[in-house]
């Protein structure tokens, strides 16, 4: 009897998705998710509103209204890999993880070996490790390699559970997959980690350059990413020249939105040695050297790019797990002893400034325990 209340006609509801994507488009998603609810009440099968409703429940964190919604996305537009991949993130946020890695996979078979739904398979693995164990995802982890075997996401994955003394590097194709992907969220992650290198690092070097802040200084800063650690530098040293080096063309571009660089260049930190011509007064890598094993390859092409008394700034994460000197964790990333840091650097001919320890961020609400270095060419 009361239906009548909920007819609206095909030009109002054709209204209402306007005025609802507007909002969802402005990322608001909580104004879009009431009128996606007005429409479905009126015609609960208007697929755009299903869809918008459920991805802007996930975007305000429901989880729980979102997961239905996917579920039944899932089941009426089966062949599409997203709805799996955000179903997974739905399952894995609400600790549903078995349902998240079978979703996960959906997704990767269902859109090919897609780079997202592949990091996504990857991030869930990780997930699924932490709270089981190796054993929880053992199975998937063997289908996954026979499956992808030439994958450069899967075979990191893979290297980080089965540990391989051969591999001492992340593979370049890998990290500009990830950040490629990570790219247009990446500031805002960081900041929910609590992400504080930029900050001590620039606080470090203005410390040091006290007496001459206002000099004009070249700076080097590899794997600038989207530029976090040059904004914090610039703020503090004002007449920085900076040149940012990268491997991700997405980290680049977001890089660029923020003015700061006179040069942003596309390449391996390993050949900015061959493509720069010139020598610069600081070097930073922050957040950087996680994606590297061993070191003294990284830090003879710093060395290169510095004359003596040049200033060198990075992080890295601590070894807490083992003695080993590098270490590739679960979550993909090298950990590293802070004595293979020091022996490194003195090899190459740096003298040691600074060797703080130091909060980096987060991961998984835990805290990542690293050193932030301060080395001078001798
Ligand atoms: C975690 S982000 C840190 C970005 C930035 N330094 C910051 O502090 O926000 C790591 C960056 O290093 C870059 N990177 C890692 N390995 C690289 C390599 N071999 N050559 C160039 N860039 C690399 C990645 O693409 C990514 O942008």
């Amino acid at each position: 009897m009361l239906d009548f209340l909920f007819k609206i006609s095909n030009q109002k509801i054709k209204e209402l998705l306007k005025k609802a994507n507007d909002f969802y488009n402005q990322k608001d998603f909580a104004r879009a998710a009431g009128i996606y609810r007005k429409i479905l009440k009126a015609d609960p099968l208007y697929f755009a509103a299903l869809a918008n409703l459920a991805v802007s429940y996930f975007e305000l964190k429901d989880y729980k209204a979102a997961r239905p919604l996917f579920e039944k996305l899932c089941r009426e537009d089966a062949n599409n890999p997203w709805w799996h991949n955000y179903l997974s993130q739905v399952c894995q946020q609400t600790g549903h993880l078995p349902e998240a890695l079978e979703e996960a996979w959906q997704a990767v078979v269902l859109s090919d070996g897609q780079k997202e739904h592949q990091l996504n398979l990857a991030y869930t693995i990780y997930e699924t490790a932490d709270m089981g164990g190796r054993s929880a995802v053992d199975s998937v982890l063997r289908q996954w390699r026979r499956k992808y075997p030439r994958n450069a996401i899967v075979r990191q994955s893979y290297k980080s559970f089965y540990p391989d003394a051969e591999f001492t590097c992340s593979e370049a194709e890998y990290v500009e997959e990830l950040f490629d992907v990570f790219a247009p969220d990446f500031d805002a992650v960081l900041a929910d980690l609590h992400y504080r290198s930029p900050q001590d690092i620039a606080s470090l070097l203005a410390a040091f350059f006290s007496k001459n802040i206002l000099q004009k200084k070249q700076i080097l800063d590899l794997g600038c990413g989207s530029g976090l650690c040059a904004q914090e530098i610039a703020a503090k040293l004002p007449n920085g020249c900076f040149t940012g080096i990268d491997i991700s063309g997405g980290m680049l571009r977001e890089a660029q939105k923020k003015n700061i660089y006179n040069r942003l260049i596309k390449c391996n930190i390993f050949d900015c040695d061959k493509i720069l011509k010139q020598r610069f007064d600081i070097v930073v890598a922050a957040d950087v050297l996680t994606y590297f094993g061993e070191l003294k390859k990284f830090f003879a092409v710093v060395r290169k790019m510095l004359p003596q008394g040049g200033v060198f700034a990075f992080t890295v994460s601590e070894n807490m797990v083992n003695q080993k000197d590098f270490f590739l964790m679960p979550s993909s990333r090298f950990v590293h002893r802070a004595e293979y840091v020091e022996k490194s650097l003195l090899e190459l001919g740096f003298s040691i400034l600074e060797n703080k320890h130091e909060v980096l961020r987060e991961e998984g609400g835990k805290k990542v325990f690293g050193r932030i270095f301060l080395a001078v060419v001798k």
